[in-house]
């Protein structure tokens, strides 16, 4: 089938601002908007810029936004679409050059959380152990992949006036060690998202969870959160 591309063209060291170019291309409708940028690249214009790795739905690094909604490019057949397709960067992150986005921010906020596991007192002989039941409880965080969908869809982050909220792509984090029984830190945890750009940024307003593409119930963990938070006042 003939699917259309029109993708938001941008080189902010070199153009004031932005375009947009539409592709024509020739693709079998099993064939993923992924595999249409890369043919664009290949066969029409090199200097197309997007992020790209594993292709399959792992690195979480061609997010981008998809006629107006944020998801992975790997994961969206072209048999899903109409004749045309609108493919723009993330919003909320500064352009780089076409549909790579400037991600350091994102990745400072989900630093900001400590995303790694805490713990106070002396290692056992062997490793810190955790039953089935345990691990179950934040199981589906662990399946975060880092792609930002959720963050760049979230409308407190695309609000000015609010985006210093740390966003629910590092609450998922904060969710998956806050609720590990082998974590040790869980005071300073609660402390650090007791804050207003903290989990009180959330307005539960299930954008994250509409789009993420591993399907976490990222407002619901949030939520699970602010109750944590709640109960150690
Ligand atoms: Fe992506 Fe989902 Fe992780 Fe957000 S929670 S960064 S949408 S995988
Ligand atoms: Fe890795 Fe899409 S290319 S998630």
């Amino acid at each position: 089938m003939l699917i259309k591309l029109k993708v938001f063209r941008f080189d902010p060291e070199k153009e004031e601002k932005p375009t947009y170019q539409t592709f024509e291309i020739e693709a079998d409708p099993m064939d993923r908007l992924l595999d249409c940028l890369n043919r664009i690249h290949w066969e029409q214009d090199p200097t197309l810029s997007f992020r790209m790795s594993c292709g399959h739905g792992v690195c979480g690094s061609d997010g981008m936004r998809i006629n107006g909604i944020c998801g992975l490019a790997c994961q969206k057949l072209v048999k899903s679409f109409k004749e045309e397709v609108l493919i723009e960067p993330l919003p909320v992150f500064k352009v780089v050059k076409d549909l790579v986005v400037d991600l350091g921010p994102f990745f400072e906020k989900y630093n900001s959380i400590k995303p790694y596991l805490t713990t106070k007192t002396s290692p056992p002989d062997q490793e810190r152990k955790q039953s089935p039941e345990e691990h179950k409880i934040f199981e589906e965080a662990i399946r975060c992949i880092l792609c930002a969908c959720c963050t760049a869809s979230c409308p407190v982050n695309q609000n000015k006036e609010t985006e210093g909220y740390v966003g629910p792509a590092a609450l998922v984090r904060a969710f998956r060690y806050l609720f590990d029984s082998r974590d040790e830190a869980s005071e300073e945890r609660v402390a650090l998202l007791d804050q207003k750009d903290g989990a009180g940024g959330c307005q539960t307003l299930w954008k994250c969870t509409e789009v993420c593409p591993k399907e976490i119930p990222v407002t619901k963990q949030i939520g699970r959160i602010k109750k944590r938070i709640y109960d150690a006042r």
